[in-house]
């Protein structure tokens, strides 16, 4: 359910022939596997050694094959090397490493037509969150940004970053890339109790029917838990 827009949006860019896909920051390989058992050659990049062996577990279980090398994505040229990805996934990591560094990087891995899959999370929904769970002053202090948290917190380690869309946007079109769209992703799904989709006949499906309904809906961008965007 919570990845439903993004496997939607998707579904084009991965039909057909055998691509090559590197999956940075890729992790225990919640997209990564899914993404091998459609065909395509995956390569995950992960600092993490802990994420990379329930990769290869996971790969194992399904029966597929993800490579799995240890790495950061500072260095990913020297692991996967210049236009070597007909497209690369990036979900997860924007929000913690410098988020123009890491475009750049990824624009020199992708061929020339390639695709990039980015997912972020959105700032308007977590402030909202924050309101909803009592935390005011941190609401209040992630009106304006992260930065603006950790001026208030005081806190010396970098929180991770948020992103409007119109942020997103900006910083892949300026790295160079043609964004071809952004999706609105968790609208509803964080906000439903669980026991009524497991309680309720036919829930969990309206669910998704919902959430696919308002993914493309540009009203509906400040309200979702994460931004998906396609670029090329
Ligand atoms: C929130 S998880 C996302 C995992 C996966 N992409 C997903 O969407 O399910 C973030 C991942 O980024 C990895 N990561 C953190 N810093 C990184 C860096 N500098 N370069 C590459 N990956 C990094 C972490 O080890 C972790 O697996």
């Amino acid at each position: 359910m919570r990845t439903v827009v993004v496997w939607d949006a998707l579904g084009p860019v991965l039909s057909g022939a055998p691509r090559d896909v590197v999956d940075i920051g890729g992790g225990t390989g919640g997209f990564a596997v899914r993404v091998a058992q459609a065909g395509h050659r995956v390569t995950v990049v992960d600092p993490s050694p802990d994420a990379l062996a329930a990769l290869a577990r996971r790969a194992r279980e399904v029966g597929v094959e993800v490579a799995g090398r240890q790495g950061d994505v500072s260095g990913l040229l020297d692991v996967v090397g210049v236009d070597s990805a007909d497209v690369v996934l990036c979900h997860g990591l924007l929000e913690v490493v410098d988020a123009a560094e890491a475009l750049a990087t990824i624009r020199q891995v992708l061929r020339p037509g390639g695709t990039v899959s980015i997912l972020v999370a959105q700032r308007h929904a977590a402030v909202v969150a924050r309101a909803m769970a009592g935390h005011l002053h941190q609401a209040l202090a992630l009106l304006d940004g992260d930065e603006a948290t950790e001026r208030t917190t005081g806190r010396n380690v970098r929180p991770p970053r948020r992103f409007t869309a119109d942020e997103l946007t900006a910083l892949v079109e300026e790295a160079g890339f043609s964004v071809a769209g952004v999706h609105a992703v968790r609208v509803f799904t964080d906000l439903v109790p669980g026991s009524l989709l497991d309680q309720e006949p036919g829930a969990a499906a309206a669910l998704a029917d919902l959430e696919r309904a308002v993914a493309e809906r540009p009203e509906y961008l400040p309200l979702a838990t994460q931004l998906h965007l396609l670029a090329t």
